[in-house]
């Protein structure tokens, strides 16, 4: 018979991600929603009502019972290292929110957890599951925009129509560029590897101080492998609709132009050629029309994410977005809040 994984969403407010992950969880037909765990007792109750499935408000009592198989932490940021060594200690499998974590401290934790536990862990940097950006990454693969030369990508938001809650901390600072823009550094990773140096400027002009003590505007540049430069952009106060996480590569033959919430991303060949605009720059030179290649809209796939992960510990697969991965993103991420905290280049270091 096909088992069926039961899983615990471990933080599920009445609007936030855990909603996301519960509805995949119910979804799928490799995974029964065990339990809902969210230590709000009022929402613990709507939340189980709104899906029927049980809950309960304090995640210890699940570490001993068999009958929980996977748990998908969706706690605050700062809280998610406890939660997932917790887990992982009691032997069972983890899918961890983004970033894994806000220091390279608890991400080691995390590292060092993992080694122990019989278990797996994998990351939710969801933009790996983003339609647009898989598409993106197999175009590159396959070479047809040639070597990348620059990259770029920003997470643009305007966080002022969110409640005050968390995310403004000034206990515990929750700055925007690992918070947000993780996204952004982790896709220039997937595409790049590793960066090796950043240097990072940032200001607080949007948000008032009720949204917290951190930077709300951040820009930082990156040298990667191969001499790529990077680019990444963060703003959780900008006046625009939101352009998401909007994204460029720059390719020695081509170029790719997408984002998490278009239907299309566009390829530009330079053996295309060019063509003459009169109208739009009095005779200037543009691309001939780019290829526009339709994509599912898929900003937050957690179905694809849960389904990918569960066919890896059906199968016995290697975890593809690793805790490793995770905490190399947290790592660039702290990076750039540093220098641009210093005002100076930051050699990145990478944990253990
Ligand atoms: N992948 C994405 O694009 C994406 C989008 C949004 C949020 N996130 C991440 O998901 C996580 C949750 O974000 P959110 O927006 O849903 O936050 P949220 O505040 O809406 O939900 C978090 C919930 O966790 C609960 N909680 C706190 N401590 C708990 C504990 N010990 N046990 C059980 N519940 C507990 C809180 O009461 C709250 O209801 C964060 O790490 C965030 O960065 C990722």
């Amino acid at each position: 018979m096909n088992k069926k994984y039961r899983v615990a969403v471990i933080g599920v407010s009445l609007e936030g991600i855990g909603n996301r992950h519960i509805a995949s969880v119910i979804a799928n037909r490799d995974t029964e929603a065990a339990m809902i765990c969210e230590i709000n007792e009022e929402w613990a109750k709507n939340r189980s009502a709104h899906y029927g499935v049980p809950y309960c408000t304090d995640y210890h009592a699940l570490l001993d019972r068999d009958d929980i198989d996977m748990a998908i932490v969706c706690v605050p940021d700062h809280l998610h290292a406890e939660v997932v060594c917790d887990f992982l200690a009691a032997g069972k499998h983890v899918l961890c929110e983004k970033p894994l974590a806000l220091s390279k401290e608890d991400c080691q934790r995390m590292l060092d957890a993992e080694k122990k536990s019989s278990a797996k862990l994998m990351v939710g940097q969801i933009c790996r599951k983003t339609p647009a950006f898989v598409k993106a990454k197999q175009i590159v693969d396959e070479g047809v925009i040639g070597e990348i030369s620059y990259i770029e990508s920003e997470y643009a938001h305007n966080y002022s129509v969110m409640p005050i809650h968390w995310r403004n901390s000034y206990e515990v600072p929750r700055h925007p560029f690992t918070g947000g823009a993780c996204h952004s550094v982790d896709l220039l990773r997937w595409f790049c590897g590793n960066p090796t140096e950043v240097v990072a400027y940032g200001n607080h002009k949007l948000l008032g101080p009720e949204y917290g003590p951190c930077d709300d505007t951040m820009c930082a540049l990156m040298r990667f492998p191969n001499d790529v430069v990077g680019r990444v952009f963060v703003s959780i106060g900008c006046m625009s609709p939101g352009t998401g996480i909007r994204t460029l590569i720059y390719g020695t033959k081509g170029t790719i132009v997408m984002a998490n919430n278009d239907t299309h991303i566009t390829l530009y060949l330079g053996e295309l050629g060019f063509e003459k605009s009169d109208k739009i720059l009095g005779g200037g030179q543009l691309y001939k029309n780019g290829i526009r290649i339709p994509v599912a809209l898929g900003s937050h796939n957690t179905a694809a994410e849960l389904a990918d992960f569960i066919d890896i510990l059906k199968n016995g697969k290697a975890v593809d977005i690793t805790a490793r991965e995770g905490a190399d993103t947290v790592a660039v991420c702290v990076a750039a809040i540093e220098s641009s905290q210093t005002g100076k280049a930051v050699q990145i270091e990478y944990c253990k």
